[in-house]
């Protein structure tokens, strides 16, 4: 939530500022704005508008502002106050002279504002982040230093931020902060960056440092110095981005989520790559672990929105194989509930963004009950598995569109390689089983790859529904959070109210929704699997069929026990019935992706949403 983006250097910091907020859009698009120093007068010019980047770049064309060699620049999905131009960041301290970006939640801005109106001091907007300007306004003219001032003020500050600050006395200095919100350095030549992650400047450096838990950074165009709040300095390890910037850019596709869609295959064998040794599943990073995971009895998966879905999905196959037993939770209830944790629990966290904040808390809670910690994380230098025992990536690239689809199957993926690594410490697999799971796995990129040949039958199906007005969704074992996972992308993506249930559950209650010409998708478990289950579900099919239901069944490649019942049929091919959800998803994701746009909706950028959800 926010995007943030600092530069200083050599270059006008516009066109690197604009460029930086165009990749971290994703993280909010409620408005945006920039702060310069102006290289001639040497003043701090500042631009911002209420709605997307383009708003403020047509506003830049109309009426230029001043370039110079430092700015700031934020894209804002709004906490404090709406998302209005006054709200929009930057914000400046009283004297105009500094400016702050921020991301997170200032949790004690009222009583910090109280303080500073019993002072004089008066505010413009209804943000937490005035706050903090205003309040370094007040240090600055008392330390009379930029990184000191900051210092000062943010050891006031509660709560969640990333705070960024100019200030125009100081030309060629960019200082920033973290406490339970992201912030990376970019190492340039000559050139430094700031970004609430990499993509902010992967354009223009490959070499990152991740700023840690309660820090501070002082970048000049030749210099980074880090320290912790208290002002004592902190070494840094750089990293090697594993993407370029060309990874992160649209290419010729119509939007980012068609692209990440294509990219499933490839999400898919990357993350597989290196994992696999002589038919047994063998994760280099968890090897220091392996001790650790021999002595546990018990794992708790947790996780958001689709991340959780995955988690769901990877829960029965770790359970089958590792005999362990597993428990998925959404973050912020596990959280919440008191939940028994020792320390033979194993909390498996996954997180695409690595920074969800509920997800982090939850991490950081179960850590203090004496849980081991494992993060399934597709973001290097996130947050979440640096506050972790262990971590297992993704190698999905990076994923722009708000709507998680690649993540998803690599962590699916992931899971599936840990209960298989899992499987082979505790001795619950036998070789042959081992090695036919991996052939299963190995197999599923090609499996992919044939789904998405029969896109445009399911983009037609959904442009022939685009004026539905509620979708509901079926499945059954690893079918159910298929299911789930088909509605939340209606959800955020068409606006059309969805709802997923398990296929058994119909009779409890959800088949009182079914009306003539109701539209259900029904995920068709494979007869290879549990013939029983598929039956099951095929009589699921004719009891919604009785009460005039449109079924739209995703079954696989020969199956024809549906024919006869299914208004339309989507194919997918065949797989051991564990490794189906990997394939069953994408027409849902194709068929919510392409019902938005069939509506006219951005569907990189729905309504009230961000990537990656940084407050709680
Ligand atoms: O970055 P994370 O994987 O932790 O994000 C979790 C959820 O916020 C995310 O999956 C969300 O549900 C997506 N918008 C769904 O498409």
């Amino acid at each position: 939530m926010c995007g943030i983006v600092g530069y200083v250097g050599t270059e006008r910091s516009l066109r690197v500022l604009l460029g930086g907020l165009k990749r971290l859009e994703y993280r909010g698009y409620d408005s945006a704005g920039v702060a310069v120093i102006d290289a001639r007068s040497g003043r701090l010019n500042v631009a911002k508008r209420a709605g997307k980047l383009g708003v403020l770049e047509d506003e830049l064309r109309r009426h230029p502002i001043g370039d110079g060699a430092t700015g700031i620049g934020h894209t804002r999905w709004a906490t404090h106050g709406g998302p209005t131009d006054r709200n929009a960041h930057p914000h400046l301290g009283d004297d105009g002279r500094l400016a702050v970006i921020h991301n997170g939640i200032i949790e004690n801005f009222a009583a910090l504002r109280e303080e500073l109106d019993a002072e004089g001091f008066t505010f413009t907007s209804e943000t937490d982040t005035e706050v903090a300007a205003v309040l370094l306004g007040r240090e600055y003219r008392v330390a009379g230093d930029l990184a000191e001032a900051f210092r000062r003020t943010v050891a006031r500050l509660d709560g969640a931020f990333t705070l960024l600050a100019v200030h125009q006395d100081q030309p060629g200095v960019v200082v920033g902060a973290r406490r339970n919100s992201p912030l990376v350095i970019g190492l340039g030549d000559g050139e430094n960056f700031l970004g609430s992650d990499v993509a902010a400047f992967v354009e223009h450096t490959r070499r990152a440092v991740a700023i840690g838990q309660d820090q501070i950074v002082v970048i000049t165009p030749t210099s980074v110095r880090v320290t912790d709040f208290s002002g004592r300095g902190v070494e840094v390890e750089p990293f090697e981005v594993a993407w370029d910037a060309a990874a992160a850019e649209k290419g010729g596709w119509s939007s980012f989520m068609a692209k990440e869609i294509a990219e499933e295959p490839d999400a898919v064998a990357n993350t597989l790559r290196g994992r696999v040794s002589e038919g047994r599943a063998v994760i280099p990073e968890l090897t220091d672990l392996d001790d650790l995971l021999r002595g546990i009895d018990r794992i708790t998966i947790i996780a958001c929105g689709t991340a959780a879905y995955a988690g769901h999905v990877g829960s029965y196959a770790i359970e089958k194989w590792a005999r362990v037993p597993v428990e998925v939770e959404l973050s912020h209830e596990f959280r919440y509930r008191d939940p028994v944790i020792t320390p033979s629990t194993l909390v498996v966290s996954i997180s695409q963004s690595g920074e969800t904040m509920d997800t982090l808390m939850a991490v950081k809670f179960a850590r203090a009950a004496g849980a081991r910690t494992l993060s399934i994380c597709n973001t290097q230098g996130a947050t979440i598995p640096r506050e972790s025992d262990g971590a297992v990536y993704t190698h999905a690239g990076p994923e722009v569109a708000v709507a998680s689809t690649k993540a998803f199957v690599a962590q699916i993926t992931a899971l599936y390689l840990f209960g298989l690594h899992l499987a082979r410490l505790r001795g619950t697999l036998s070789a042959r089983e081992q090695a036919a799971n991996l052939d299963e796995l190995a197999a599923i990129p090609g499996k992919l790859e044939r789904v998405l040949e029969s896109s445009d039958s399911i983009a037609q199906l959904a442009h022939w529904m685009s004026d539905t007005r509620a979708v509901l969704f079926l499945g059954r074992h690893v079918g159910f959070p298929i299911a789930l996972e088909g509605a939340l992308k209606l959800k955020e993506l068409a606006y059309i109210h969805a709802e997923g249930f398990a296929a058994g559950e119909l009779k409890h209650g959800p088949i009182a929704l079914i009306e003539p010409g109701q539209p259900v998708f029904v995920v068709v478990p494979s007869p290879r699997g549990s013939d029983e289950m598929h039956k099951k579900v095929v009589s699921n099919i004719q009891e919604i069929r009785a009460r005039g239901a449109r079924v739209l069944a995703i079954a696989e490649e020969g199956d024809v026990s549906v024919l006869p019942f299914a208004d339309e049929v989507v194919r997918i091919p065949l797989a051991a019935p564990l490794f189906e959800p990997l394939l069953a998803v994408i027409p849902l994701q194709i068929f919510a992706m392409e019902l938005a746009t069939a509506k006219g909706l951005d569907v990189d950028q729905p309504r009230n949403l961000a990537k990656s959800v940084t407050v709680e």
